[in-house]
């Protein structure tokens, strides 16, 4: 299978569709030139592809491919299922999706398609055999990747009569009897009962909320139709080209459209398309990451943890380590409410920021700027009329500098030493859960996993994302937000004996949402045992974000907000029992927002820690000090605007803000590498044998 063979590389999409034929031979040439190794084509030429239902025109596809390849560079062919064309809706208007109204959206732009919609998938099934009958052994190409960005626009939920169809058969195959579905779904509350699965409706158009479990099912089943979806096209896709050609997707920031860990267990390595400063104003209003402030500190090289967390994020996910950036941002880009340029620097800054977090291709987007359609204000490596635009600049400085950065035997960005790397928990079904059963209005688990990511990364640790299906050794976890626990998880972390932060709702459900009065684990959604014996919830609740609970942590004043609960200790564990009791760290003080105090707000069980609320950074701070003390973990405090990654041998010191930072604190065990000095210049990346 295609790898870069010892040190990171770039790339670039291309949409040669886009351009006279006779500019192709130059892009090329002026490509390799550049320093680029891969080209990523033809995800939204459907209607080029085949223009007419059954005529296919490859001619111009055949000649693009030859083209790059005979200038060097090696091709990802995309499946180019995020548009139909317009002959295709037109003859199967149920392909559609249908919005929350109910109506079918229209032909115009892209992802005018459902997953769950069984035409469109037969359609799909079909282009993308044509695909790879025709190229699966071209040896210009060495990839693919399955359509573009899953659940873009939003477009993943539909409610459409396909749609419907197919959620009442997935319901049929999980619960088998509609008497169990009104079971689970406590249809009885408001007379919602159901006589057989052909009546059960989608959960939009309703008076008031659908109860909880409809709601989670609907989610959970358009994750499945899309990990469905996208599996179906890897199956083609293998069973028709060479063994060492590889599937791949290009995941977005911050979705939770659908499952990633399911799908990305069907690709080869998952990728995702870097956008920093779209993502600053796009995530930082929907998640709380400190207001206008820091959306104005940043606006110009993005901020520092969300980029991150998402290479890691998606690091992880592909189970082996590897990593590509599929589209980075070269410039301004044109579909966020403001849309700044970047500080010159930072294209070359993020691309060095993304091989930190184990990046082995960063491919930028796109390679000429349009002259027309929805996105002519969006930079590329080349302004519309050909000549280079800044970001070219940038990647030429880069030349020299990545065969620096070899790879270690394992790729794994660890570079096999994991001593300052915690374990961070995040799963889509728990952000569905929290959408489904609200008890506030700022509950979401993004956000609250994001908090500890930003904790960990100021504290200067690698992170490593864990999820049921993917657990490894690691010296502490953190588990921010997951009601429904996974015993093996459990287990598995118990027997590590590192220490585990469980956070407030964890455990707090069963696989249909059943209330459950104290954290327990559940086996296939079934709740089975108690997370701790002795520890029950007295009471939960949600605060406002100006209201605030003292926490008292061996004299320290830590806040509780959020999603407080009220914990009480029991006393259940028989005499002479080998476990170890459950032991109360803290307890919320009385104030203005606790009358009462005295109910435990931390407690302990052997290597097992439950916080009953969500701490801010500070309180982070008090609760994980003596924690990564007693676990031997190098835990320092960064300034705001600098972050580290240890990789593969080298330490990477990325400076995002505007003061020269002098690395020489962090007690450098090697040279620079990149960089002059000990000193990292403002919006740059230095990197230091470690
Ligand atoms: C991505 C998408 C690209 C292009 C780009 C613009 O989300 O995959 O097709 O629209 O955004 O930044």
């Amino acid at each position: 299978m295609y790898q870069p063979e010892n040190h990171p590389r770039l790339g670039v999409c291309y949409y040669p569709e886009h351009w006279p034929e006779d500019t192709w031979e130059d892009d090329a040439a002026r490509m390799k030139a550049l320093g680029l190794s891969t080209v990523r084509i033809a995800e939204f030429a459907w209607a080029k592809m085949e223009p007419e239902p059954g005529v296919f025109t490859w001619g111009w596809l055949d000649r693009a491919v030859e083209t790059l390849g005979q200038a060097g560079l090696k091709v990802v062919l995309c499946t180019p299922t995020p548009t139909p064309p317009k002959w295709l809706t037109d003859a199967y208007p149920s392909t559609l999706r249908h919005s929350e109204d109910g109506l079918p959206e229209k032909h115009g732009s892209r992802r005018h398609c459902s997953v769950a919609s069984k035409t469109y998938r037969e359609q799909s099934r079909r282009i993308t055999l044509a695909l790879a009958d025709r190229y699966g052994h071209n040896p210009h190409v060495i990839g693919w990747q399955t359509d573009n960005e899953y659940s873009c626009h939003d477009s993943t939920l539909s409610y459409g009569p396909e749609d419907r169809q197919a959620f009442q058969l997935w319901l049929g195959k999980v619960y088998g009897d509609i008497n169990a579905l009104n079971a689970q779904w406590g249809t009885v509350f408001w007379s919602m009962t159901y006589r057989s699965f052909d009546e059960v409706e989608l959960p939009n158009r309703l008076t008031a909320d659908a109860a909880p479990a409809h709601w989670l099912d609907f989610r959970r089943f358009f994750s499945d139709m899309t990990a469905e979806f996208n599996r179906e096209q890897c199956d083609i896709l293998r069973a028709g080209s060479r063994e060492d050609m590889f599937v791949t997707h290009n995941f977005m920031v911050a979705e939770m459209g659908f499952d990633h860990w399911d799908v990305s267990s069907d690709l080869d390595f998952a990728s995702w398309d870097s956008y920093p400063l779209g993502f600053l104003e796009k995530f930082g209003n929907r998640m709380s990451i400190g207001g206008d402030a820091v959306i104005d500190r940043y606006m110009r090289i993005g901020h520092p943890d969300i980029v991150a967390l998402h290479h890691d994020l998606y690091r992880d996910m592909s189970r082996t380590g590897r990593l590509w950036v599929m589209e980075q941002q070269p410039g301004p880009v044109n579909w966020a409410n403001w849309n700044p340029a970047p500080v010159d620097g930072a294209v070359r800054f993020w691309t060095l920021e993304a091989v930190a977090h184990g990046a082995e291709v960063v491919s930028y987007f796109r390679w000429r700027q349009a002259q027309w359609a929805q996105e002519t204000y969006h930079t590329g490596l080349n302004r519309p009329d050909g000549t280079p635009d800044r970001a070219s600049l940038e990647i030429e400085t880069l030349r020299d500098d990545l065969p620096k950065l070899t790879f270690g035997d394992v790729n794994d960005a660890s570079g096999g030493d994991t001593s300052n790397t915690v374990g961070l928990y995040f799963d889509w079904d728990a952000a569905f859960t929290f959408e489904a059963l609200k008890q506030g209005a700022d509950q979401n688990a993004f956000a609250t996993m994001f908090g500890w990511y930003h904790f960990l990364r100021r504290m200067g640790l690698n992170v490593e994302f864990i999820s049921p299906s993917q657990m490894s050794v690691l010296p502490a976890y953190i588990i921010p937000a997951a009601p429904v626990l996974d015993a093996d998880m459990v287990d598995f972390i118990r027997e590590t004996g590192a220490p585990a932060i469980f956070c407030s709702r964890s455990g707090s459900r069963d696989g249909t949402l059943n209330w459950l009065p104290q954290p327990m684990v559940c086996e296939d959604g079934v709740a089975v045992d108690p997370l701790m014996e002795d520890l029950f919830l007295d009471r939960t609740e949600t605060l406002r974000p100006t209201q605030k609970i003292g926490v008292d942590l061996d004299g320290a004043a830590v806040q509780a907000s959020a999603w407080v609960e009220h914990l009480r200790v029991m006393g259940m564990i028989e005499p002479g029992s080998n476990e170890p009791p459950v032991e109360v760290i803290a307890q919320f003080t009385p104030g203005p927002f606790e009358p009462s105090g005295l109910d435990a707000a931390i407690v302990r069980q052997g290597n097992i820690h439950y916080l009953g609320f969500e701490p801010d950074y500070e309180g982070m701070k008090a609760i994980m000090e003596p924690i990564f003390d007693a676990a031997m973990i190098a835990a320092d405090e960064l300034p705001e605007d600098v972050r580290i990654r240890r990789s593969d041998g080298r330490l990477y010191v990325m400076n995002f803000g505007e003061t020269a930072y002098d690395a020489a604190v962090l007690g450098l065990r090697g040279d620079a590498i990149i960089g002059e000095g000990t000193t990292v210049q403002p919006y740059t990346v230095s990197v230091f044998a470690d």
